[in-house]
């Protein structure tokens, strides 16, 4: 088994082995078979902006701040059962990470809690309130979930991080529900009569990393967040879909040659060691017995690994009988070696699970175009094939992502969104996608 430390080794001397030696294979990364599908280094190759997945340029600065006082970053919005967008008592509700406007933009992460919004429209959002009574919810900060309506039942997922009660700021995830009550009159809605909070998911060390095997070996993501709801039209079966990463401590990681794809295109692209650090997944649970406080963990949809250590806020639309995965990703979150943009990927398939083939080719559906390559993020599409995003960064002009802490609070806030993005209208055909139209900001339905 190659050991994590290969740092040293030159990396066309880790390819020669890598095709030759027949390495073995650390179990953590043997389970999933024929259910976990490889994003290989070899679809990423093909990435490539065109006019079909590249967002028009947006002016960050001119677009409406939909919560005074606050930034807000992930949406989503209420589901019923089956996942269509809900409708009560004719409001539509979305559900977004916030924080106040005076935190900069780079510590909101520290302090998330979940708002909502409720609109007749579905265009027009008014600012509800906080989600949760103050203090109630597990984690220091709650970050991003989904919510699911049956009747006047709230379902609402979403990932405590940190351990409520430490003092000091940690970064432990937990996927988190509880379940309340919606009311609604002709002025707007509120949520009410919340039973107990409980941590539903929890990583398993095998199939999804945990903290403590993350912390061993520098470098590297540690995710397990962001759950989604889905109900598998085909066989009435539940599950929450999140983002996690391929289970193991970074020392116990081999490489494997589908990692990178075809035989021929490994021995022509040698892996640098240093991809050893990326090992992002698409985990999926089901729930058990219909009790949505029950959940058991399945082996992960997609592994990324050697190719990307963040697969976020994945969802599955249901499109002519086909599954549609997406999942959102970031620049700096490429193996070495491989590249792609801020960014919405996807992945098609006939059953939910096993089977997905990269979408377009590469998996690219959706880039901020390279002249604002922050511009949007965390992008999710409704079954309508409406993509909410919110703003992100614009106008950076040379600097990355990483620069801007740097910066002084004037230009910090200065280029930052904390705010919906235009709705983006895109169609599919099979394994194809295209960017059709951009609606206006928030736009649900
Ligand atoms: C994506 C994301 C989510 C996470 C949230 C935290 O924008 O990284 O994965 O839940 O931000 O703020």
């Amino acid at each position: 088994m190659i050991r994590i430390n290969m740092k040293g080794l030159a990396a066309a001397a880790l390819a020669a082995c890598i095709v030759t030696s027949g390495l073995s294979v650390h179990p953590a990364f043997a389970q999933g078979g024929e259910q976990t599908v490889n994003w290989t280094r070899e679809d990423v190759s093909k990435i490539e902006l065109n006019q079909d997945n590249t967002l028009p340029y947006m002016d960050v600065s001119k677009l409406e701040k939909m919560a005074p006082g606050y930034h807000i970053w992930d949406t989503w919005p209420l589901l019923d059962r089956d996942g269509n967008i809900a409708s009560y008592k004719g409001w539509k509700v979305i559900f977004s990470l916030s924080a106040p406007n005076t935190v900069l933009p780079g510590k909101v992460h520290d302090i998330a809690t979940i708002r909502y919004f409720y609109s007749k429209n579905g265009k027009d959002w008014t600012l509800g309130g906080e989600l949760f009574p103050a203090g109630t919810a597990l984690g220091q900060r709650q970050w991003a979930g989904s919510a699911m309506l049956d009747g006047d039942q709230i379902h609402a997922f979403y990932t405590a991080t940190g351990r409520e009660g430490q003092a000091q700021l940690t970064y432990e995830q937990r996927i988190a529900s509880a379940a309340g009550r919606i009311v609604a009159d002709s002025t707007g809605v509120r949520f009410e009569n919340w039973g107990q909070h409980r941590v539903i998911l929890e990583p398993d060390g095998k199939y999804y990393q945990t903290k403590e095997q993350a912390q061993q070996g520098e470098g590297g993501g540690y995710a397990f967040r962001d759950p989604m709801w889905f109900k598998d039209p085909k066989t009435g079966k539940e599950y929450l879909l999140f983002e996690g990463n391929s289970g193991g401590a970074v020392g116990e990681r081999s490489f494997k040659p589908e990692y990178a794809g075809s035989g021929e295109y490994l021995q022509q692209h040698p892996v640098p060691a240093g991809a050893v650090h990326a090992n992002g997944n698409i985990g999926i649970a089901e729930v058990v017995n219909g009790d949505l406080t029950n959940f058991k963990l399945l082996p992960p949809l997609i592994e990324a690994n050697y190719v990307n250590e963040e697969l976020e806020r994945p969802h599955v639309v249901v499109k002519d009988k086909k599954y549609y995965l997406f999942t959102d990703s970031h620049i700096n979150k490429y193996a070495e070696g491989t590249h792609g943009p801020e960014g919405m990927y996807g992945f098609v398939s006939d059953k939910l699970i096993g089977g997905y083939k990269p979408l377009n080719g590469s998996g690219l559906v959706l880039a901020n175009p390279p002249e604002n390559p922050y511009q949007a993020y965390s992008w999710l599409v409704t079954p309508e094939l409406n993509v909410v995003g919110f703003a992100h960064f614009g106008d950076l002009d040379n600097l990355t992502i990483g620069d801007v802490g740097n910066q002084s609070p004037e230009f910090q806030f200065s280029h930052f969104g904390g705010t919906l993005a235009p709705t983006v209208k895109i169609s599919i055909k099979g394994d194809r996608t295209q960017i059709e139209k951009v609606l206006p900001q928030g736009w649900i339905k």
